[in-house]
């Protein structure tokens, strides 16, 4: 007796439809066998089909069984074949009906007999929907990942035995209600707020700038100067997810396995911190069965590359292309796999090895060499990408100690956000229709189209370039960082204010 039973497998972010047929024999040698270029954890699948099936009451069949996945020739990966398995073993044997209604089936078996979360399954509801199908039948743990996908029917199967009654019509399971997305999206999370942070009024107005017009932004500073205080507050004062924002961010944290049990969508947006030991598949995806790295996990929000000189020279070289593209794309036999990596880079670096290089309170320990060695990381192509350089110096101790009567509470968070936010719709105006998010997207080309440049600042800007010896990567920079201190100000051309401002976060090297 042969079942056909309807399942998927993910490459990349697609999912592509797999047929796993089983066959049963009664007469013959017992045997199970899958074919069709199952990977090892697809193999293994036997045995937990077999004693999950035995745990559900169900008497494995003495019989020669063969289970095919096709199409053959694309290899599939994951626990996500248990289920099908089981249930085209169960249908074979006419132990289950499965409905008329075009049916899907994905999820992977404990011994006993209950769905684990299986990673996958917000794409895999979204595909299923793609090609027709109206029943999809998932684990509980990890249902509520389609819960926002309309048009499609969702079951949360807790074990194989409920999946039996409900399929045999004793006792049904009740599908997941689908839920309006936007109500859930945070308004705001503030996990350092800027008016903790005393003094560092530069770097703080940096941050702004940066956040305004999405711009990748390096701080230099000694040990304890509040680099990495500044950068978790950077992540509290950006404007909240949009839907799709939310929805690109969920495919990515769904295949990852980076989505609870129980929990839907991703509702606020990514913070990712990288320590340089991260490995460069860690940092920017990719493996033998494509994964997406950190730098796609912080799609659409921030990454933090602390001590960013630590990193070796292959993982920030390797960093270029995607800061360029917005994207990471993985090559391999079995097809391309491409994960989106469009993320606002938020470098830190001591000055030196010992980190106090031009401290007023501390002597560098390091010889010259090593301050050389140390800062040639930091030059050169990666560096380019970067809009915006800050100096952070160390704060008076004193200046951290409040003293009665004379304290006066920095700006908040709230309020910068708010500026932020402003500076925003300007931009979503202004790139109305295209692909740019913010000023920081803008490639050269763009900057003719959509940037106005008063005379004065025009003037102000060819005096740096000559004064300073600028690079015109340099030029183009400062072209875009004036841009959103515009913004910012709601100005609709660049000013020479604008300029003289950009001018100061402009990057040392490579000039
Ligand atoms: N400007 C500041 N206002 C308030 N607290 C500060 C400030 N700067 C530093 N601190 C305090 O010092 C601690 C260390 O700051 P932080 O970790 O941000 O420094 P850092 O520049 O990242 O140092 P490192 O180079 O060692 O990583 C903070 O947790 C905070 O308590
Ligand atoms: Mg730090
Ligand atoms: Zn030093």
């Amino acid at each position: 007796m042969l079942a056909k039973i309807l399942s998927a497998s993910l490459f990349g972010l697609e999912t592509v439809p797999i047929d796993v047929e089983v066959n049963l024999y009664k007469k013959g040698f017992p045997g199970f066998n899958i074919i069709g270029l199952p990977n090892k954890s697809i193999d293994e699948s036997k045995e937990r089909v077999k004693t999950a099936l035995a745990n559900s009451n169900i008497e494995f069949p003495q019989a020669k069984i063969v289970v095919n996945l096709a199409p053959a020739d694309i290899p599939k990966e994951g626990a996500g074949f248990d289920l099908p398995i089981a249930i085209g073993i169960l249908a074979s044997l006419q132990g289950v009906v499965i409905p008329k209604n075009k049916s899907m089936f994905y999820g992977e078996l404990s011994l006993d007999g209950t769905l684990r979360h299986t990673k996958g399954v917000f794409l895999l509801a979204m595909g299923a929907r793609q090609i027709g199908v109206k029943n999809l039948f998932v684990p509980v743990d990890s249902a509520n990942e389609g819960s926002f996908i309309k048009g499609i029917n969702i079951y949360p199967v807790k074990d194989l035995k409920q999946l039996i009654s409900h399929l045999s019509k004793e006792e049904q399971i009740a599908k997941i209600t689908p839920k309006p997305l936007k109500s859930l999206l945070i308004e705001e999370n503030i996990d350092c707020n800027f008016d903790e942070i005393i003094g560092q009024n530069s770097a703080k107005r940096a941050m702004e700038v940066s956040a305004s017009g999405g711009h990748n932004i390096f701080m230099q500073g000694p040990p304890g100067a509040g680099k990495t205080m500044l950068a978790r507050a950077l992540a509290g004062v950006l404007p909240p997810l949009s839907e799709n924002e939310s929805l690109e961010v969920t495919k990515i944290y769904s295949v990852t396995g980076n989505i609870p049990p129980g929990e839907s969508v991703i509702i606020e947006r990514p913070y990712r911190v990288s320590h340089h030991t991260t490995s460069r598949i860690g940092l920017i995806g990719g493996g033998s069965n494509p994964h997406p790295g950190e730098i796609s996990l912080a799609h659409r929000g921030v990454l933090f590359l602390d001590e960013f000189p630590e990193f070796s020279r292959g993982t920030l070289e390797a960093l270029r292309q995607p800061l360029e593209d917005g994207k990471v794309t993985i090559t391999r036999a079995a097809g391309t796999a491409e994960y989106p990596a469009q993320f606002m880079l938020v470098a830190a670096a001591n000055p030196c090895p010992c980190g106090y290089l031009g401290d007023e309170k501390h002597a560098c320990k390091c010889s010259p060499r090593q301050v050389m060695r140390y800062q040639a990381k930091l030059s050169g192509p990666l560096m380019d990408r970067i809009d915006l350089h800050v100096n952070v110096p160390a704060v008076d101790v004193e200046k951290l100690i409040p003293k009665e009567g004379k304290i006066v509470k920095p700006e908040s968070s709230k309020v910068i956000r708010g500026r932020v936010i402003a500076a925003r719709e300007i931009q979503k105006r202004r790139f109305k229709g295209t692909k740019i998010h913010s000023n920081g997207d803008m490639r050269n080309k763009d900057i003719k189209n959509f940037c106005k440049i008063d005379p004065a600042a025009l003037v102000l800007l060819k005096q740096a370039v000559n004064n300073y010896n600028l690079s015109a990567r340099t030029y183009f920079r400062l072209i875009k960082v004036s841009q959103t201190i515009a913004d910012l100000e709601g100005v609709s051309k660049i000013l020479p204010a604008h300029v003289a401002e950009a001018l100061q976060y402009r990057i040392r090297s490579g000039d």
